[in-house]
């Protein structure tokens, strides 16, 4: 079927503050929703691959959330009168974050836009996101969104095809003609590319006989929770039609548009539900995704909590268990600056370079398209490798699921293995959600005064019967060792004699006010097997004296603490 559609020039004028966070632009739904506002967005968005877009193919889909179907239609009507020749979109408009990933380079397209403000909450009082990936399946690097922003500060008109007839309930191909030129959007079945990629990674045929237990005649009792978020789909495929698991294993997996009331981010705050089902029950493995499937958080029996930054060493140590990796060898690891160190001592043993980047999963894309990097991973509960270029929670929890079949541990069994090894990471992150944006600079830009001035290596600090010295302090500065492109102040950073560290930084994925983020890492070569809320005490209290970060937000306990 051939249908026809002329291009219109919409006149309108540049919204504030369109400028992409951490990963793509996240704004309330009323936001998105005022006139022209994702209008001028998407073509902007369009306009900053220049050239290159005209008989292009893109990927467009996202998590399902408020809003998402809607703005998936305007982007096929954008699109088509862009020159786009190609439209791959996900049905209903829904795609996990990795999935587009996989498509994207599974097609060889130009990019994709991904529709997520993924573990925000959702529904009409809450958030939307829309987020560009380049032509390697990641998310658009710095200066791609730099240009981005400032074209929508100088938008004058888009183009649409206001009249597209399209259903994007229907897998299927259609044709149209936009100003004699041809058009065509496919509708694509949400989960089947991504399902076969995995199968191509992973040995399926093992999973299946340990997870229904065919190989040790006991099935896993594994319970993993989508949240409500857009992985049920690939959840319910991969784990109960591919790897035999029981029905009660998958929970909370019909994709809702407000999640369910949930906020879809996996951690210990947020997946309670989890954490307190695992703690009561006879499991062997917990896990949860994000709103838009990219996050990951393991649990093993009675809740037992896996950082993600020794989620990341435990892979790496294991990683040839994998057959994709088996295939490709096992290349360089790397971490986001304020994920524990854990992975780099895997890394010192095995001989592989190990690289620390920013916050954000764009920085891993270069050293993964040299091949310089397989496997990397950030404290926020992401881990991934250079099969797509996004972190995958799907592929995490298969990936634990072959280390366990491997070794016939349990994982806590196979932590504390780890530890015996290379010693302990004790990790925690304090987040204060939602603080007023003012006083929040001012604390930063005071502590980065502090520990930077002269003076400040060589001091020591004392609290709870430990002291830290000051090795090094300063505002974590990165050359991207492929393109040498720098990123300033990614955020403060004491380093301590014996490795210990604290980091501060403010959130860049938050749709408004401030959100401060504290890590803490402490590293033990013997005592591994304390308590990380005693066992970090210390350090904590001294980072609340050094950046004196009550006095200026006012808050006295954290929003969230993982
Ligand atoms: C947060 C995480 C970061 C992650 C990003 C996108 O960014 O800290 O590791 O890459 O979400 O999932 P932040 O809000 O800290 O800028
Ligand atoms: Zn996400």
């Amino acid at each position: 079927m051939s249908q026809g559609g002329k291009v219109e020039i919409v006149q309108t004028t540049p919204y504030e503050g369109q400028k992409p966070g951490t990963s793509g632009l996240r704004k309330k739904v009323k936001v998105f929703t005022q006139p022209n506002y994702t209008e001028n967005f998407v073509q902007c968005t369009l306009d900053a691959n220049g050239a290159a877009l005209d008989g292009s193919t893109l990927v467009v889909g996202g998590d399902g959330r408020f809003y998402c179907k809607e703005a998936a239609e305007l982007i096929v009507r954008i699109a088509a009168a862009n020159g786009v020749s190609k439209l791959l979109v996900g049905q209903n408009g829904i795609l996990s974050t990795p999935a587009v990933s996989s498509l994207i380079r599974h097609n060889k397209a130009l990019g994709g836009i991904v529709l997520t403000a993924s573990h925000n909450p959702g529904g009409p009082e809450n958030d939307f996101g829309i987020k560009f990936n380049t032509e390697n399946g990641g998310p658009a690097p710095d200066a791609f969104t730099n240009h981005i922003h400032k074209l929508s500060t100088e938008i004058k008109s888009y183009k649409l095809v206001r009249g597209l007839q399209i259903d994007i309930g229907k897998v299927g191909e259609t044709s149209y003609t936009v100003d004699g030129k041809p058009f065509v959007v496919e509708v694509i079945d949400s989960v089947a590319n991504y399902v076969r990629h995995m199968e191509q990674i992973f040995d399926f045929g093992k999973l299946r006989d340990f997870v229904s237990g065919k190989s040790n005649g006991k099935p896993l009792k594994m319970r993993i929770d989508s949240m409500n978020g857009v992985t049920g789909a690939y959840v319910r495929e991969i784990f109960l039609n591919r790897l035999g698991a029981a029905e009660a294993s998958v929970v909370h997996t019909t994709p809702l548009p407000d999640f369910g009331g949930l906020h879809p981010d996996p951690n210990l705050t947020y997946a309670k539900d989890l954490v307190d089902t695992v703690a009561k029950g006879d499991y062997d493995i917990g896990a949860a995704f994000d709103g838009d499937g990219d996050r990951n958080m393991i649990i093993g029996s009675k809740a037992f909590f896996v950082t993600p930054s020794d989620s990341l060493a435990v892979i790496a140590h294991y990683l040839e268990v994998i057959p994709y990796f088996q295939k490709n060898g096992v290349h360089g690891f790397a971490r986001s600056m304020p994920t524990a160190s854990a992975v780099d001592l895997v890394g010192k043993k095995l001989g592989k370079e190990v690289f620390e980047v920013p916050t954000g999963w764009k920085y891993f894309g270069n050293l993964m398209d040299v091949g310089r990097l397989c496997l990397c991973g950030e404290e926020s509960f992401g881990t991934g490798s250079d099969h797509i270029r996004e972190k995958d929670g799907i592929w995490a929890v298969l990936a634990w699921i072959s280390v366990m079949q491997h070794t016939g541990k349990s994982i806590e069994d196979i932590l504390k293995q780890h530890w015996s090894v290379y010693g302990r990471n004790y990790f925690t992150r304090y987040d204060y959600e939602e603080c007023d944006l003012e006083p929040c600079n001012e604390m930063m830009a005071t502590m980065e005064k502090n520990i930077t001035a002269a003076d400040f290596a060589g001091k020591s600090f004392s609290s709870g019967g430990k002291t830290y010295k000051v090795k090094q302090a300063d505002n974590f500065n990165y050359t991207d060792p492929v393109d040498k492109s720098v990123a300033t102040k990614q955020g403060l950073r004491i380093v301590f004699e014996d490795g210990s560290r604290i980091v501060m930084r403010l959130s860049g994925t938050g749709s408004s006010g401030a959100t401060v983020r504290l890590y803490i890492d402490s590293y033990e070569k013997e005592n591994v097997l304390g308590q990380a809320s005693v066992m970090l005490k210390p350090l904590i209290d001294i980072a609340l004296e050094i950046s004196q970060l009550p006095k200026f937000t006012g808050r006295t306990a954290p929003t969230v603490i993982t």
